[in-house]
């Protein structure tokens, strides 16, 4: 007899709903993004997020049983988020989760988002432990080193911004709207990343990030002269950032002595990290690997996939009683 998951993702301002057969196969993956919605306040705003995702929960969840073929007696476990990300919105989603649990009579699993971006390399296949995991998204910009699966040691992190939080703020500061960074990502491609001699930070040593430095050089900019060019700023903003994630990586990686590096999160997605960090992991014999772009950003098929690891490996449930680490971290 098959098993099935449900996964649910509340942690920011994505609403998602997954369904899993036998731990890895993804029988539906519904998406409701918020953007729209908070793009006019420039940010995710915690309240309205939690609104919607009260909201758009119930649908969601038929439409992904439905593609499914699926009814809610046929599930055999939940898996729900439960940190990191913001309070009111992972409350939702955890509220809903053990609800189902609870009146299903079925085994509940909170999951931690961070593992869950990793584990959105599982249900390819195509990557196997060690490697070395480099995880940035909106909340988060951290290099993990994956010894095995649900085991990790942590070896780096931003100081202050995560990457993807640099990307929108520059989006915001210069009026391109949010999310910034598939805009940033298509607009710098017809920009010259040499115009600007944005800095660094902390690039020549370290596994530590920072990207405070680097959001304010551009701020500087967009003060001091309001004629400048929108392309060439946001590509020599990108290539900043990206040259920063890639050194890194490349660096970690060899410290490491592991010979794959995957990357995950909202900001994997970027046309060119995809592009930068694979050509000089080839020029190190190293290889990279990024998932499909709906599995890069926040999504209920990582959380179910991550829920079915644990209960197949024979891992506790999680108590009806967990509730919601907005810092929740990994490693
Ligand atoms: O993982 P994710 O969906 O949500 C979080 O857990 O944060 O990541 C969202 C972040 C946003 O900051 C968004 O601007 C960024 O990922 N992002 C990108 C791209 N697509 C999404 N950043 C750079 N280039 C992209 N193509
Ligand atoms: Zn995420």
């Amino acid at each position: 007899m098959p098993i099935y998951t449900v996964g649910l993702e509340s942690s920011c301002d994505e609403t998602g709903v997954g369904v899993i057969e036998n731990g890895s196969k993804i029988l539906s993956n519904k998406i409701y993004s918020q953007s729209q919605i908070h793009e006019k306040y420039g940010g995710v705003v915690p309240e309205i997020a939690s609104r919607n995702h009260l909201k758009k929960f119930g649908p969601l969840l038929g439409e992904a049983l439905s593609e499914a073929n699926l009814n809610l007696q046929d599930i055999d476990l939940i898996g729900a988020t439960y940190g990191p990300g913001l309070v009111g919105p992972l409350l939702v989603g955890l509220s809903l989760g053990k609800s189902l649990a609870y009146s299903l009579e079925l085994p509940f699993y909170g999951v931690n988002h961070l593992e869950a971006h990793v584990f959105a390399h599982f249900a390819s296949g195509a990557v196997s432990p060690p490697f070395l995991a480099l995880l940035v998204s909106g909340g988060h910009t951290s290099l993990v080193l994956v010894q095995r699966w649900g085991k990790y040691r942590r070896l780096g992190e931003t100081r202050d911004d995560a990457v993807g939080e640099a990307f929108d703020k520059v989006g915001h500061m210069t009026g391109i709207g949010y999310p910034a960074g598939p805009k940033i990502d298509e607009i710098s491609k017809k920009g010259n990343a040499t115009s600007f001699d944005f800095p660094r930070p902390m690039i020549d040593s370290g596994l530590d990030f920072s990207f405070a430095g680097l959001k304010s050089a551009v701020s500087r900019e967009v003060e001091k002269d309001g004629n400048y060019n929108l392309p060439d700023l946001l590509a020599s903003f990108q290539e900043a950032a990206v040259d920063t994630l890639t050194e890194k990586a490349i660096r970690a990686a060899r410290e490491e002595e592991v010979d794959h590096i995957s990357v995950m999160g909202g900001v994997s997605a970027n046309s060119r990290l995809r592009e930068k960090l694979g050509a000089a992991a080839t020029e190190y014999g190293l290889t990279t690997s990024f998932p499909p772009l709906d599995l890069c950003t926040d999504n209920g098929a990582m959380i179910g996939i991550t829920a079915a690891y644990k209960h197949l490996n024979q891992e506790k449930p999680s108590p009806l009683e967990l509730g919601p680490d907005p810092s929740l971290n990994l490693g």
